[in-house]
């Protein structure tokens, strides 16, 4: 979703800038631009499409200042042309501003805006910040409010302080003036924004990704603060002017893990280093001395936990498909009641916390905005909130009470994956925690790691498949429709692989649980329809096999995931993609791996962009 980058520092803000656009570029855009100060004079330079087409545009433009401020835009208000591009430029051409978010009430303040002489350029919801800061910048009875005296520094934070306070909705903004050379603003709500301190210089963007080039020193903006940049310094404030006393933090964030290694897609680096990823994430965690799950993240709060009624879970996607295997885990291992929720609808419903309840919201970014106000909505109705995030520092990981990070590496390609292995081991992990606290013996505990230690290595002899589901993925590539079927834990696991064949090869398919088919889907089954069963051994194994056979007798094409040395399955099926023994609640963690690689070689083969697919963003940072 939209990136901001900004620079103000003693080099040419231009290459820094388009430098740190292209490390956001993973999170999914239509447009982008910059605004430079160049010898006192604001320099605006936009395209729509990639940044390739911005540095086209670019090539012929010398720009020479060191301040400036740059964006990428996935659109929401308005469709993806150069004129919706950002950075926007109030009515005077002198203020520029990036935003992120979405205001809501901006056809309001768009109509007041107007009738005060305003004009607009763009069918944005952004243009009215810009207007609005000028409107209070150039208007002498507000100005007054900087004092006598006081420079245009104070004047331009007291503008850009008094239009926040007008806005409804959500923002991480960066400003620039030319009649203010020196001074970059920040500022936030509901939407990131992080201060890079640099030497002499200082970098501040929505994604730690841009900024750890230059500086690992940084100020996480908190809702409703401000930063006013200059050359001598920075200041944070609330937007309703009290100080603030900056944290400065070290960002964890390798540049190392953002290269392609080798691989033509970070989609198909991040699976293949499933193995790796998974054992990062189980690292420390698998006591084999004690026999013990270890999470220090989590230690303070062992005795909510085990006093837990209700577990709660809220995410979105590919997030929400870990959360409902979550259910299963809390429910089967720890015998606690537990309900997962679309986080977008959770708040909306009036939702009931008992007390006792222990509310955990799973995001990969940690920025998704519906996970963020579903955590807002559980604590505040009185839940321990706890996270399973991926981003270290985002703002989900920084408001849940308490967490468990994935430690699965930054995950750049659109489309979740090594992510959701990560969000299972650490759910299971979490589910034994609580379970050996609860009821679970030591001897069944230990059982249970020694499947979990195997994970990692399984997954490698999953991924070994690859060229015979590209094979496959050849042969029904033109099918335009698909169903995924399963039964207990694999229900999830088909729901992520036809989410993950949708949004990155753009074929309709639908994951349903097995026996549902037969409520109505089942209708659609013709001989043209690839089926796939998520089929592993397991105390379903029987019933999903009846539901192979009622594909079977309508001419079905029947793709199986299923476990290895399982031959019974392979008289029915057309192709099966085989998966190492495990114990039951563990196996999506090896089950999804072949549907990951289904969606990948499916994409590809059909043309698709599979890291940037259509429409799609990385981070949702708009409801
Ligand atoms: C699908 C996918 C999305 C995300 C969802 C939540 O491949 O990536 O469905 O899972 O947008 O994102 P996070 O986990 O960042 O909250």
């Amino acid at each position: 979703m939209c990136g901001i980058v900004a620079y103000l520092g003693d080099k040419k803000a231009k290459p820094i800038l388009v430098e740190g656009l292209k490390r956001l570029e993973y999170r999914g855009y239509d447009s982008a631009g910059l605004a430079v100060i160049d010898h006192g004079r604001l320099q605006l330079v936009r395209s729509a499409g990639r940044i390739s087409d911005l540095e086209s545009c670019l090539a012929e433009q010398e720009l020479e200042g060191s301040l400036g401020i740059a964006h990428t835009r996935w659109a929401t208000h308005g469709a993806a042309t150069t004129e919706n591009a950002h950075p926007h430029l109030d009515h005077t051409g002198k203020i520029a501003i990036v935003h992120n978010g979405i205001i809501e009430n901006f056809a309001t303040l768009k109509k007041w805006l107007i009738s005060k002489g305003c004009t607009f350029r763009s069918e944005t919801d952004s243009e009215v910040i810009a207007n609005l800061i000028s409107l209070f910048y150039y208007d002498e009875s507000q100005s007054d409010q900087a004092g006598p005296d006081r420079g245009l520094e104070i004047r331009l934070e007291t503008a850009v302080r008094l239009a926040l306070r007008e806005l409804d909705g959500t923002y991480g903004i960066a400003v620039v003036s030319s009649e203010v050379p020196d001074v970059l603003i920040a500022a936030r709500r509901g939407s990131p924004m992080v201060v890079g301190l640099g030497d002499g210089e200082f970098i501040v963007a929505s994604d730690a990704a841009a900024i750890v080039k230059h500086t690992t020193q940084a100020i996480y903006l908190g809702d409703n603060e401000m930063v006013v940049v200059t050359r001598d310094g920075y200041r944070t404030i609330t937007i309703e002017n009290d100080p603030v006393a900056a944290k400065i933090e070290q960002i964890e964030y390798s540049l190392d893990r953002l290269e392609l290694d080798g691989y033509a897609h970070y989609m198909a680096k991040e699976i293949f280093e499933q193995p790796q990823t998974l054992a990062d994430c189980l690292k420390g965690r698998l006591d084999q001395t004690s026999g013990q799950v270890v999470l220090g993240g989590i230690a303070s709060l062992s005795r909510e936990l085990v006093r837990a009624h209700r577990i709660g879970i809220a995410a979105c996607g590919t997030a929400w498909h870990a959360g409902l295997v979550g259910e299963y885990l809390f429910e089967q291992l720890a015998q606690l009641p537990a309900e997962v929720d679309y986080a977008s609808e959770f708040r909306y419903r009036n939702p009931i916390i008992e007390q006792d309840t222990v509310f955990i919201v799973i995001s990969q970014s940690g920025e998704t905005l519906d996970t963020l106000a579903a955590l807002q909505e559980a604590k505040e109705r009185g839940a321990l909130v706890l996270g399973i995030v991926n981003s270290v520092g985002s703002t989900i990981a920084r408001q849940t009470d308490a967490g468990i990070y994935l430690h699965v590496g930054p995950e750049i390609g659109v489309a979740s994956t090594k992510a959701f292995t990560g969000q299972l081991a650490v759910l299971t992990m979490l589910a034994l925690y609580i379970a050996r606290r609860r009821r679970m013996s030591q001897q069944m505990l230990e059982h249970y790691i020694r499947a979990l230690r195997r994970i990692p290595e399984q997954i490698s002899t999953v991924l070994e498949q690859s060229e015979y589901i590209h094979q496959v993925a050849q042969e029904y590539h033109q099918r335009e429709n698909w169903l995924f079927l399963g039964r207990g834990y694999q229900f999830p696991v088909a729901l992520e692989g036809a989410l993950k064949l949708k949004e990155i090869s753009y074929i309709h398919a639908e994951g349903l649980p097995a026996a549902e088919m037969k409520h109505g889907p089942i209708a659609l089954i013709t001989p043209e329809m690839p089926v796939v069963f998520v089929a592993p051994k397991s105390s379903q194994y029987d019933k999903v096999m009846g539901n192979v056979e009622e594909v079977k007798a309508r001419g079905g094409i029947i793709i199986a995931v299923a476990t290895e040395g399982d031959e019974t399955i392979r008289d029915y099926a057309d192709h099966v993609f085989t998966v190492p023994d495990t114990l039951e609640e563990l196996q999506p963690m090896l089950t999804v791996i072949p549907l990951q690689l289904l969606a990948y070689h499916a994409a590809l083969i059909r043309g698709h962009d599979v890291d940037k697919p259509r429409n799609l963003a990385k981070s949702v940072t708009v409801e």
